[in-house]
């Protein structure tokens, strides 16, 4: 009888470890199955995210063809069904498609967006500008007011698929108003080979959006040699200019802490010696 206990106790035991470490394995909906899709969705998996892929026609030979590619779990559904069965929601597509389909994921609550889009267009000048008075983020919100969207600026899908072409981790900037889920997406970037930077709450959105622009002018300019737009560590602006600089100061409980750096000074290091 003893015997018999013991074997169902580790039944139990051996099943709800099962159930915890599915559990534990997020689901990322990847919205659209473009040039962004197609990069992303396989590094989403490769880090341990399970990836349903949403998209207008699930059983297209391409999208059958991304499955492959990505991870045996990997699934593709229609845009709402594959938002609704995901924990964190990748919107991958063009800007012009953007509202209609963000509006229409069905219920958002309480789940991760990722806004990657740029809503540019080109201007009577040839050169790009934005379609928004605010920026795609924080529309996004508003469409959906109880998701918690974060701002994601990644480089082109080039980069995204091959991050160590450039010599160097492209910089990434991120915004939301939500801590966690920053700190969420930042550890997946990362963890793609990409460097997070924190850009503050979502509302700063605009300036990484504008950012992206000024870096797309060589293309419209049909230059051949491009520039990307590189963030770099440096010292705290009160280590030069004093503490008075920097009142007031955000909330400290709302800096997200990022991957190797992103994290609050507790003090400055290096002072300049020569001033
Ligand atoms: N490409 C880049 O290097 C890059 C870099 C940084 C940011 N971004 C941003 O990432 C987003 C996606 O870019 P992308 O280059 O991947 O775009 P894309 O290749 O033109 O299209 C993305 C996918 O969106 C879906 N889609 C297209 N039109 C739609 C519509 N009217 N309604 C619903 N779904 C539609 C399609 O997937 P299905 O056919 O499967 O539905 C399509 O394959 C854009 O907002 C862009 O600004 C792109």
């Amino acid at each position: 009888m003893r015997h018999w206990i013991a074997v169902f106790l580790l039944a139990m035991v051996l099943a709800s470890s099962f159930v915890s470490s599915a559990e534990d394995t997020k689901t990322v909906a990847v919205i659209g199955t473009g040039d962004m899709g197609n990069s992303l969705g396989p590094k989403l998996a490769s880090i341990g995210y399970r990836v349903v892929y949403g998209s207008r026609d699930p059983s297209a030979e391409r999208v059958q063809k991304l499955l492959k590619i990505t991870a045996p779990t990997a699934r593709a559904a229609t845009q709402k069904e594959a938002a609704q069965s995901a924990d964190i929601v990748l919107l991958a597509v063009p800007w012009p498609a953007m509202e209609q389909v963000a509006r229409n994921l069905g219920n958002l609550d309480g789940k991760i967006v990722i806004d990657v889009s740029f809503p540019f267009e080109q201007g009577p000048d040839g050169y790009p500008q934005s379609t928004v008075e605010t920026s795609s983020a924080e529309m996004i919100q508003a469409w959906n007011p109880g998701a918690k969207v974060v701002k994601w600026s990644l480089p082109t899908a080039h980069y995204i698929d091959e991050p160590q072409k450039l010599g160097y981790r492209p910089s990434n900037l991120i915004a939301a108003d939500d801590r966690e889920s920053k700190e969420t997406v930042a550890r997946i970037a990362h963890a793609i080979g990409q460097d997070p930077f924190d850009a503050g709450p979502l509302r700063m959105s605009r300036a990484v959006e504008a950012q992206v622009l000024l870096f797309m002018v060589p293309l419209y300019q049909r230059r051949v040699a491009h520039w990307e737009s590189v963030t770099i560590r440096s010292s705290y602006w009160s280590c030069f200019w004093g503490d008075d600089w920097s009142s007031p100061v955000v909330d400290a409980d709302n800096l997200a802490k990022f991957p190797e750096h992103g994290q609050p000074l507790e003090e400055c290091s290096e002072y300049p010696s020569d001033r």
